[in-house]
């Protein structure tokens, strides 16, 4: 840990900034340093150290909100494509009596409504019941009280189709809200992944998820905590169960012996 960020840790009430990549630490500093037109990051850093408003504004600058719906498409694609056919074989020969998913950061619930969305849309092209039931959790509690509000705002549907736009939101000035149908299979609750007392969302009672996903937060920490965080999820997966992961952070599991189901997609299986 540099001088600087230790200094800071000491001196503010900003939690478990150890925990946290050095660079990415350091890349947040001379953002703010810039953007408050200040002299040099010893500046900038007493400038936090005296300031209770600018440490709520850095505690949420490395707790990085930032999500859409369908964020990495060709995962999603990867995961209807891929993963459907094989869970349905699983329900059919009656391995399973519902498909079971984690979203690990799911921020304000982008991540799980694209996934219900994905599950509802299957079952009606294929007429058969595909029962799921996805829980989603995430540190921060003020994203999943926003999630289970279901409102959000046009410039998070980037990725995503107009025509699904209209038939799972009614639109309201300028804000969207999700069809409530597709709350009705999601447990939205707190979890902190780097909490060493807890393993899997209480709300899920035993874990054993057929699909758990964790895309980009990984990035945010030390390599011993992003393989602290890895070995909590994969012990969580079924037998067979798969973990995604985002675009930037493919290449930690690829390091780490786990198989990559299909090149790009970011869905892996522990070999
Ligand atoms: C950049 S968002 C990504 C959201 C979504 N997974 C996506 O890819 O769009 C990262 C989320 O991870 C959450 N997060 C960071 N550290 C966490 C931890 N230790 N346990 C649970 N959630 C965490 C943050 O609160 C934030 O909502």
């Amino acid at each position: 840990m540099s001088t600087l960020i230790k200094y800071i840790s000491t001196q503010t009430d900003v939690k478990n900034i150890d925990h946290y990549d050095d660079s990415f630490v350091n890349n947040i500093i001379e953002q703010r340093t810039a953007a408050l037109k200040l002299k040099d990051i010893e500046t900038y850093s007493n400038f936090l150290i005296n300031s209770k408003a600018e440490q709520l504004f850095f505690f949420k600058a490395l707790n990085n909100n930032y999500s859409e719906f369908y964020r990495n498409p060709f995962t999603f694609y990867s995961i209807e494509n891929l993963l459907f056919p094989v869970f349905v074989g699983q329900l059919l020969n009656k391995n399973k009596k519902e498909i079971r998913v984690w979203s690990a950061a799911s921020s304000a619930g982008q991540e799980a409504y694209s996934l219900a969305i994905l599950f509802e849309e299957y079952q009606m092209k294929c007429a058969d019941l595909f029962p799921y039931r996805i829980f989603a959790t995430d540190k921060c509690s003020e994203e999943i009280n926003k999630a289970k509000t279901g409102m959000y705002k046009e410039v998070e549907f980037l990725q995503m189709s107009f025509s699904r736009i209209k038939k799972w939101f009614s639109k309201k000035g300028d804000n969207y809200f999700i069809d409530p149908n597709l709350q009705k299979n999601i447990h939205f609750s707190v979890f902190d992944l780097l909490n060493k007392s807890t393993n899997s969302p209480g709300s899920s009672i035993y874990g054993d998820f057929d699909l758990i996903i964790c895309a980009n937060i990984l990035f945010y920490y030390k390599p011993m905590y992003q393989m602290r965080i890895i070995e909590k999820l994969v012990a969580n997966l079924s037998k067979g169960g798969y973990l995604i992961v985002g675009e930037i952070e493919r290449h930690l599991l690829l390091e780490n012996n786990y198989k990559e189901i299909y090149p790009q997609s970011g869905i892996f299986q522990p070999k």
